[in-house]
């Protein structure tokens, strides 16, 4: 019997649960031994492996966070960490890896994939959904609607105290979560490090819409903004306009929860893609659904190529917001 082992590494993301439990009983039916790698990397190089039956991935695919645990790994991009996995891998008769995470988690994989005979498949799991090779990333969706739900509730208070809020999502380096919860939370301005923030322009949005007799102002800025985040923005604003205003940063709160209906769906087909994928020889790429179907990327175009945001979203929303 062939041994496939599963971790998850980085942030963790909501579904990661349900693609476990994917890989462990699709992989199980396909006369695979599942071995869990707990806490990621640093997991692996503690040889801290468990192995998987049906029953141990029973009542996880609602949960939110990851049963297996996760951890950013500084020692596995070292070349003596590599090698020192590897090792541990091969100790405990693994040939193949399925990596749940981000593209720091896919470096680590093809590092193994090249350092040993280890085949390595990645599957995309980040609420930023800043991976190239997939429409959507497991945990994108929850993410967004748990930003969602906070944000009409700031909404709420907001219109009953003539309020402006500033709101800082997570995104990392992307805007797609700050993208998605302007348009569905109906937000005056939405700020993006894909598109150039202008406080003037800003300015002048929030005065004409305080102008048209609307009761609050919501802006959101995403972590990554080039402002700096949502304080220097919300002082360049207050400098200019002297408006009362809030800050709200939502943080890690997006990161947890009961994964959303979709997001336990496509946990549940990329892992099992993933199996299928390792099953038919693949090594070294990512299992991602694109136009609903499931595409295998090269893991190195996963961080190597941008992933496209529909930047003219954006002037769509600020026609909705008028
Ligand atoms: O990648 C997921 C993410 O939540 C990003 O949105 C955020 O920038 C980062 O992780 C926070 O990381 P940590 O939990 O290590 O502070």
């Amino acid at each position: 019997m062939c041994k496939l082992g599963v971790l998850t590494s980085g942030g963790d993301a909501p579904g990661m649960n349900a693609c476990i439990r994917a890989i462990v009983r699709y992989g199980i039916k396909r006369e695979l031994e599942i071995i869990g790698i707990r806490r990621g990397y640093a997991g692996l190089l503690d040889s801290d492996f468990v192995k998987l039956d049906n029953r141990a991935v029973g009542n996880i695919i609602q949960r939110g966070g990851t049963f297996l645990g996760t951890a950013r790994c500084e020692e596995m991009k070292t070349k003596g960490g590599v090698n020192k996995a590897v090792q541990n891998l091969q100790q405990e008769g693994i040939g193949g890896l399925i990596t749940i995470g981000g593209d720091g988690t896919f470096r680590g994989a093809m590092a193994l994939a090249k350092a040993g005979n280890i085949r390595v498949i990645g599957i995309p799991s980040t609420i930023d959904n800043d991976i190239y090779g997939t429409d959507y990333s497991i945990g994108f969706d929850t993410a967004t609607n748990t930003a969602l739900n906070a944000i009409d509730k700031i909404r709420d208070t907001a219109g009953a105290m003539h309020r402006a809020f500033f709101v800082e999502v997570m995104g990392r380096t992307r805007g797609f979560i700050a993208l998605d919860v302007g348009i569905a939370g109906g937000a005056e301005q939405i700020l993006i490090p894909e598109t150039e923030t202008n406080i003037d322009k800003l300015c002048q949005s929030i005065s004409s819409s305080i102008r048209k007799g609307k009761r609050s102002t919501i802006v959101i800025v995403a972590e990554g903004d080039e402002a700096g985040g949502v304080f220097p923005v919300a002082q360049q604003v207050w400098e200019r306009l002297r408006l009362e205003y809030r800050i709200c940063v939502l943080g890690h709160i997006q990161r947890g929860g009961s994964p959303t209906a979709r997001d336990r769906v496509l946990a549940s087909k990329l892992g099992s893609a993933a199996v299928d994928a390792f099953i038919s020889g693949r090594s070294g790429e990512m299992v991602g659904e694109v136009n609903g179907q499931i595409e295998l990327t090269p893991l190195e175009n996963t961080w190597r190529k941008r992933k496209k945001l529909d930047k003219s979203l954006i002037r769509f929303m600020e026609e909705l917001a008028s």
